[in-house]
């Protein structure tokens, strides 16, 4: 299983911990303010090198600190083969990652160890903007395809090539045809990879959504961006005129989306707080469960308190559905025994309490 031992140095109100997680589930408890969400922060901050609580590192370093560090024992590939991996990065926003004695890029990072996170943030998987959905989908395209990567990154660099023509007001027919038919072809790739994604993903997202809620009838569809049906260079043309106007294009995968719905209504107008948490559940859940179908390696899933939204009964069947993965967890939550009455006994489940960012191994 992926993360063997960890040491975190730094990290907002944890000065330093080190400890040895097990490797399924992680129950990690204690009262406000303790260290619990910075914890998973820092997990985050291993595979992602930031926050995701702020898009200013400067805050996630402890207060009068310069670097924060966290350096791990993984087992990246599920094959028993243990490598150190280390991340580093001060206030300035440098950052190194060292895996295996050798310096990595953030891509090469992302692709070890496959995190999902569900916080208060996931909601807006269906309350937020498309963007968040977007990448919802690309870490799914990323994790099942390599070429995603390539695509993605040329078509972002096509877009703001034809964006910043536009933006001029007017643009010569020759270099449009040029920009259009390099567009078309990365846009098409890049869409066909999410397509199929989505279209992998939903047995698994349905499967799962019944077992944590039973029968609520949710759809999920994935929108391009643009009419499917009709010729992209055609769509291009018409908009063309309304594009110079806005100094940006209008249609094609960055417009991309995931329509959620519940009985033919947006999922986030109809649904109730509890039944959301359990619906962005299925869809990360689901994505680790197609992610080790894919690649025969579990994920690292950080789940910031588990039962808060949730019933006794849900958080019985999130739980169960989590003991069944082969995922590495780890769980936040304020009352353990929230959490201790759900597990099988071959479980291994390791239970820590941290206060005022100390972490002590209990039960
Ligand atoms: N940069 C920082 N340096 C030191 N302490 C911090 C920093 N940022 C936040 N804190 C403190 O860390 C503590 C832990 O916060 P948090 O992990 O959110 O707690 P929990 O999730 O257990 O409720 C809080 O008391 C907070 O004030
Ligand atoms: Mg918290």
């Amino acid at each position: 299983m992926p993360i063997r031992s960890l040491s975190i140095k730094k990290i907002r109100n944890i000065a330093a911990v080190s400890f040895e997680p097990s490797e399924r589930i992680n129950i990690i408890y204690g009262a406000n303010g303790s260290g619990k969400t910075s914890l998973l922060e820092s997990l985050h901050f291993l595979g992602l090198t930031r926050s995701f609580r702020t898009n200013q590192f400067r805050y996630l370093v402890t207060t009068a600190e310069r670097e924060a560090l966290v350096f791990s024992q993984i087992d990246a590939m599920g094959n028993g083969q243990v490598k150190p991996l280390g991340v580093s990065r001060d206030v300035e926003g440098d950052v190194k990652i060292r895996y295996g004695g050798n310096n990595i890029d953030l891509s090469e990072l992302a692709g070890l160890l496959p995190l999902q996170l569900i916080n208060t943030d996931t909601f807006e998987l269906l309350e937020g903007s498309p963007s968040t959905r977007r990448q919802f989908v690309d870490w799914g395209a990323f994790h099942s395809d390599h070429s995603f990567i390539q695509l993605w990154r040329a078509f972002k660099r096509v877009l703001q090539q034809r964006n910043s023509l536009l933006k001029c007001g007017k643009i010569d027919p020759v270099l449009r045809k040029i920009w259009d038919a390099e567009f078309i072809l990365y846009a098409e790739q890049m869409t066909n990879l999410r397509q199929r994604y989505i279209d992998l993903l939903m047995p698994d997202f349905e499967e799962i959504l019944l077992r944590l809620v039973g029968d609520l009838s949710i759809t999920v569809k994935f929108s391009a961006g643009w009419d499917r049906k009709r010729p992209l260079d055609e769509l291009l043309s018409e908009c063309l005129l309304r594009d110079l106007k806005q100094g940006f294009t209008s249609i094609g995968p960055q417009r991309a989306d995931l329509k959620v719905k519940s009985e033919g209504i947006s999922a986030s107008e109809r649904l109730s707080r509890g039944q959301k948490k359990l619906v962005v559940s299925a869809l990360k859940l689901a994505q680790g469960a197609l992610f080790h179908r894919l690649n025969n390696r579990a994920c690292v899933y950080l789940i910031d308190d588990l039962p808060s939204e949730l019933d006794k009964h849900h958080s019985r069947l999130f739980c169960e559905f989590l003991e069944q993965t082969n995922n590495q967890c780890f769980i936040t939550c304020v009352d353990p025994e929230s959490l201790t009455a759900f597990w099988k006994p071959d479980t291994a489940v390791a239970y820590f309490n941290i206060e005022a960012g100390q972490l002590v191994p209990t039960h």
